[in-house]
């Protein structure tokens, strides 16, 4: 099935005080029905990102579409989209109903039709019966649910939530996401979700865009971003990584911690200084003669599903390895992962280079068979 795409930026820069750069030069697209989250350290230009989409603020340059118009200088009012806050700011001196029925009455929509749709709403995030509760009756997650319910009862195209999750406590945070994903697929209706908790992201997604700085760094399914970090950054900010420095020697083979591994990257220079990724569940323990790389292990943690060891080889790199199998500390042992284990990254590639790249070797594939 063809996806609609209902938001587009492209080549979106902003500047809040002709100064720095918030945004410089984003593109994406976002495709109706999907759950996006955009991932980043605060201050990466995440909020910024959906007050643009809502329209509290305007572009520096480049087009903002909306269904494929144009939709830069269009009041927020008349955009199709609606957001869930940080702090959810809600009405303290209004109940339940009248939160959740502010933006029709706003609209002037019928009281019989504002009973109908507040109904469902509420209904919708579980909170039917809770009409009349005053919201400082109401508990950090079902304040979460009305927020939400204020947010779909106008039926927007699009809802952006700006880090909703934040402000709850571990437990509460982790039932909510799952009733958010649920919430988004029941909808159908498409969500752009802001977090700067990485697991949060992975757990969620259809899509994640990572950030830095304001510039996208990396756009994928929580799979191809986990599993195929195209830069330092991406591989540090999600997931536990071991990165060290190495270089290319040739299409398929790689030198770091003073030895040649065989690896499945290709397309680079060669001898070419390149960054390696090792995900630490990717190593497993063995004997010295065994393992890949040679290594003493230095502190050893108990995480309940595996351990956790921090092991450093000949050359002062330091592994971290998340085994079944434990191994004291001071003791020597091997670490065996396999070429496809291997993740090679050219230095300071974009998106757009290494997606290229990837591109030119699938045309080399077919030449040679
Ligand atoms: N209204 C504003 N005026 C000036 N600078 C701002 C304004 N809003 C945000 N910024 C700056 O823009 C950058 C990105 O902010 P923001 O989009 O809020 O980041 P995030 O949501 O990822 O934490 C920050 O450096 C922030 O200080
Ligand atoms: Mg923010």
């Amino acid at each position: 099935m063809e996806q609609k795409t209902i938001i587009q930026f492209k080549d979106v820069s902003k500047q809040y005080d002709n100064e720095t750069l918030v945004l410089d030069n984003v593109s994406f697209e976002i495709e109706q029905g999907k759950f996006y989250t955009l991932l980043g350290p605060s201050g990466c230009g995440k909020t910024t990102i959906l007050r643009l989409i809502a329209g509290f603020t305007e572009a520096s340059s480049g087009e903002i579409l909306f269904n494929g118009k144009k939709i830069n200088n269009l009041p927020p009012n008349k955009r199709l989209v609606n957001t869930v806050f940080q702090d959810y700011a809600l009405f303290p001196h209004l109940n339940v109903f009248e939160n959740v029925a502010f933006g029709l009455r706003i609209r002037k929509v019928k009281e019989k039709a504002i009973k109908e749709k507040v109904k469902q709403a509420l209904t919708f995030v579980n909170l039917a019966g809770y009409e009349n509760r005053e919201i400082s009756e109401m508990s950090g997650g079902q304040r979460q649910r009305v927020a939400i319910a204020r947010a779909i009862v106008n039926e927007p195209q699009v809802i952006l939530l700006d880090e909703p999750l934040s402000a709850l406590d571990l437990k509460l945070r982790t039932a909510m996401q799952y009733e958010l994903r649920e919430l988004q697929r029941r909808l159908g209706i498409t969500f752009i979700f802001v977090t700067h908790d990485q697991e949060e992201a992975l757990a969620m997604s259809d899509e994640i865009f990572v950030l830095n700085k304001g510039k996208i760094q990396q756009s994928g399914t929580p799979n191809d971003i986990y599993d195929e970090p195209i830069n330092r950054f991406v591989a540090d900010f999600i997931g536990e990584s071991n990165i060290v420095k190495g270089t290319m020697i040739r299409d398929f083979l790689v030198s770091f911690a003073g030895k040649e591994f065989e690896c499945v990257d290709q397309g680079l220079n060669p001898n070419e200084p390149v960054e390696v990724v090792i995900r630490p569940e990717d190593m497993e323990i063995t004997t010295p003669e065994r393992g890949k790389i040679h290594v003493t292990v230095s502190s050893q943690l108990f995480r309940g599903v595996h351990y956790e060891l921090m092991c450093v080889d000949e050359n002062s790199n330091e592994w971290l390895v998340h085994s079944t199998k434990k191994a004291a500390v001071g003791t020597e042992i091997g670490l065996h992962f396999g070429s496809e284990d291997i993740h090679v990254m050219r230095i300071g590639e974009t998106e757009e280079e290494f997606d290229r790249r990837l591109e030119s070797y699938g045309e080399g594939d077919a030449s040679a068979e």
